[in-house]
């Protein structure tokens, strides 16, 4: 049997990832051959038998035709939960982070809070944080059932490892009835709804592969988050905290809709300083 040095195989998939436009390919090359040999982190000095440089070469090629790196690999990871992701369902970025942070030191002192997840998609955000406080209650919802499936599976598999269950249900965060019976009890609501502008060019990993549901948003890119913000002031007790999740057009639309029933509105960078998530209290 013949074997690779893994230093060559890298370069020649960094190579072709570049060509291919892809703007992280070296991060993506080693991603891509850490899944390959099933290691956390790569020996620089490893070779890959003649089966794994085959595998590597075939990963390489589709993510090379564009496709989401974590559809490749399968999976994707949010405040140290794995979830499984493929087509259809929304993968949770890094963008997220920082959201889920804030989140959670609104939860520091509460006891057996009470948590909300809009637009949940593959659940991760939900289930980040049953992960991070175990006496939490954590509902969410999602209206689409390909991305809900993905959800179910990933609660499964969270609450089948130790994590206390999330509550999933199937829903449209436009139903002035959803969640009815949890008005004014919640402790934190948080979202990533779609909230891009319908006209807004975006790269082939989106406009190509990703479900459309989990990206667009009408004109302005608001039309899902004006119903979070709704749907955010009837669930939070009062005192409640609420963090959304936008792009950089809609800094000034969200503060805007949240000014009427919420105070201490602030906006939130993500990891690379860009305007992210904007974050408000329930007024008393
Ligand atoms: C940007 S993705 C975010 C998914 C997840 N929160 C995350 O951060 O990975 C938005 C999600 O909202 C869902 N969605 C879109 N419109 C919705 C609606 N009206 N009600 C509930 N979920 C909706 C989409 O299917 C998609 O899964």
């Amino acid at each position: 049997m013949t074997s690779r040095p893994l230093a060559h195989a890298l370069a020649d998939a960094e190579q072709k990832l570049t060509a291919a436009g892809v703007w992280a390919p070296r991060s993506d090359a080693e991603v891509l051959a850490a899944h390959v040999l099933g290691v956390g982190e790569l020996d620089p000095a490893a070779e890959l038998d003649t089966a794994a440089a085959a595998e590597l070469d075939r990963l390489v090629a589709r993510r090379a035709d564009r496709v989401p790196l974590a559809y490749v690999t399968g999976w994707a990871e949010l405040g140290g939960v794995r979830v499984s992701v493929g087509p259809g369902v929304f993968v949770p970025r890094p963008h997220t982070e920082p959201l889920l942070a804030w989140g959670l030191e609104r939860l520091r002192g509460v006891s057996d809070p009470v948590v909300v997840d809009l637009c949940t998609g593959s659940g991760a955000l939900a289930l980040a944080i049953a992960h991070a406080r175990p006496d939490a209650r954590v509902h969410a919802v999602e209206l689409s059932s390909v991305a809900l499936d993905f959800a179910l599976r990933n609660a499964k598999q969270q609450s089948d490892a130790g994590d206390t269950a999330i509550w999933l249900v199937q829903g449209d965060v436009t139903d002035p009835a959803l969640f009815r019976d949890l008005h004014g009890t919640v402790d934190l609501v948080v979202a990533n709804p779609p909230f891009v502008p319908n006209d807004m060019e975006m790269p082939p990993e989106w406009t190509e592969h990703h479900p459309p549901i989990a990206m667009y948003a009408g004109a302005d890119g608001m039309v899902v988050i004006r119903h979070v913000v709704l749907l955010a002031s009837r669930l939070l007790r009062p005192g409640g905290h609420v963090a959304i999740e936008h792009g950089d057009p809609q800094v000034h639309a969200v503060a805007e809709l949240l000014r009427d029933t919420f105070t201490d509105i602030t906006n939130h960078p993500d990891h690379h300083g860009d305007p992210r998530f904007t974050t408000a209290h329930r007024r008393v």
